[in-house]
């Protein structure tokens, strides 16, 4: 069967990056793609930043490749991720040989809330100069982090929580995680996220799996993106029960886009999760070692230190393929 994968590559470098990954799911798959746009530009010629046939080109799809929107992304993003019910973020940040990082024992992978916390939506102003935002923590989506959390680590996991102060909230969180834990004998390491942070940049290489509310989710693993050699590295994973949608971590990079030198790593390797997430192991497999092979030998963007292309990246991936 041919899976049919939706391709939204956005704004910015998502329109750079996203291409590549998609060639190189063409390379090594059998796969159906139909393109569909979101994002500032959609929004200027549309009125919209997310077309309703959008939306529902990714809610069809067996899976989406997805880029980066500018700043629409907020309401991109966050409506797709809903859109197909995911609730886990899942965003591995390791080293790779021949890249120059902070921390060369880094190998990490956050496991973030992605539906609640304060990307919840639910914010207002509720006098002038008085704004407020709801931080949404429900027993139902940490339940739902934590199940898939005990599978993915069965050896155990660290747990960011601020559970202290963010009582009610964070105090349901961390109850719920850690019952779900329990109950599979998995188990858990609860840390104060403040701290976790100061722990990660000192000593990433204590640390494996780490699940976490949104925000922290979101925030801890951009700092591992700089411990590791930066955003161009970083894939991320949107999993619901029957459809996912594969994105780099970074966004539309404003400062490079449109020079045609943003880093097509993190794309691709986003496209390594979309196929073992489809159950293609073995081709995940085969993307990774090629991008770990022109990372290692390159040739390399200028984000990590070289002076080649995004294609002439591309074309040293798939020609490893
Ligand atoms: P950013 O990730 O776009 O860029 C941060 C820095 O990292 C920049 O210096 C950029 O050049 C560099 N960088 C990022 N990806 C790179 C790559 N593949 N190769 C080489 N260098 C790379 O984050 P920033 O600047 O905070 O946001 C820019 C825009 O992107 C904003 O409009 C923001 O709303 C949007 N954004 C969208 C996201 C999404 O669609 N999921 C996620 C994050 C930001
Ligand atoms: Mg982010």
């Amino acid at each position: 069967m041919s899976e049919v994968i939706a391709v939204v590559p956005g704004d910015g470098i998502g329109r750079e990056v996203t291409p590549v990954a998609a060639d190189v799911l063409d390379a090594v798959g059998d796969f159906e793609f139909v393109h569909a746009d979101a994002g500032d530009a959609v929004k200027e010629s549309q009125g919209t930043p997310l077309p309703e046939e959008t939306r529902e080109t990714v809610v069809g799809a067996d899976a989406t490749l997805f880029g980066a929107a500018g700043d629409t992304a907020a309401d991109v993003v966050l409506p797709l991720r809903a859109a197909i019910d995911s609730f886990v973020n899942v965003r591995p940040a390791r080293t790779y040989p021949g890249v120059d990082a902070v921390q060369p024992e880094t190998d990490l992978v956050f496991l973030r809330e992605n539906s609640e916390g304060v990307y919840a939506g639910i914010e207002s102003e509720i006098a002038a100069g008085v704004t407020t935002t709801t931080r949404v923590i429900t027993r139902e989506a940490s339940e739902r982090l934590a199940e898939f959390a005990v599978d993915y680590a069965p050896e155990g996991f660290t747990l960011a929580h601020k559970a202290n102060v963010m009582r009610t909230t964070d105090g349901l969180f961390k109850e719920a995680v850690e019952g779900v834990a329990d109950e599979h004998g998995v188990p858990t390491e609860p840390v104060l996220m403040d701290a976790l942070a100061m722990h990660l940049t000192m000593n990433p290489e204590a640390y494996d799996v780490v699940v976490t509310p949104n925000l922290a989710g979101d925030v801890l693993s951009d700092l591992a993106a700089g411990l590791v050699g930066g955003l161009g590295l970083l894939p991320s994973a949107n999993v619901g029960p029957d459809n996912g949608m594969f994105e780099p971590v970074h966004g539309t990079a404003p400062d490079i886009a449109g020079e045609g030198v943003a880093n097509p790593a993190a794309a691709v390797l986003s496209a390594a999760m979309l196929l073992e997430f489809l159950g293609y192991d073995e081709d995940g497999r085969r993307v990774r070692a090629a991008v770990e092979g022109v990372l290692a030998d390159g040739p390399r963007t200028p984000d990590l230190g070289g002076d080649a292309t995004t294609e002439q990246v591309g074309d040293a991936i798939l020609d490893r393929l």
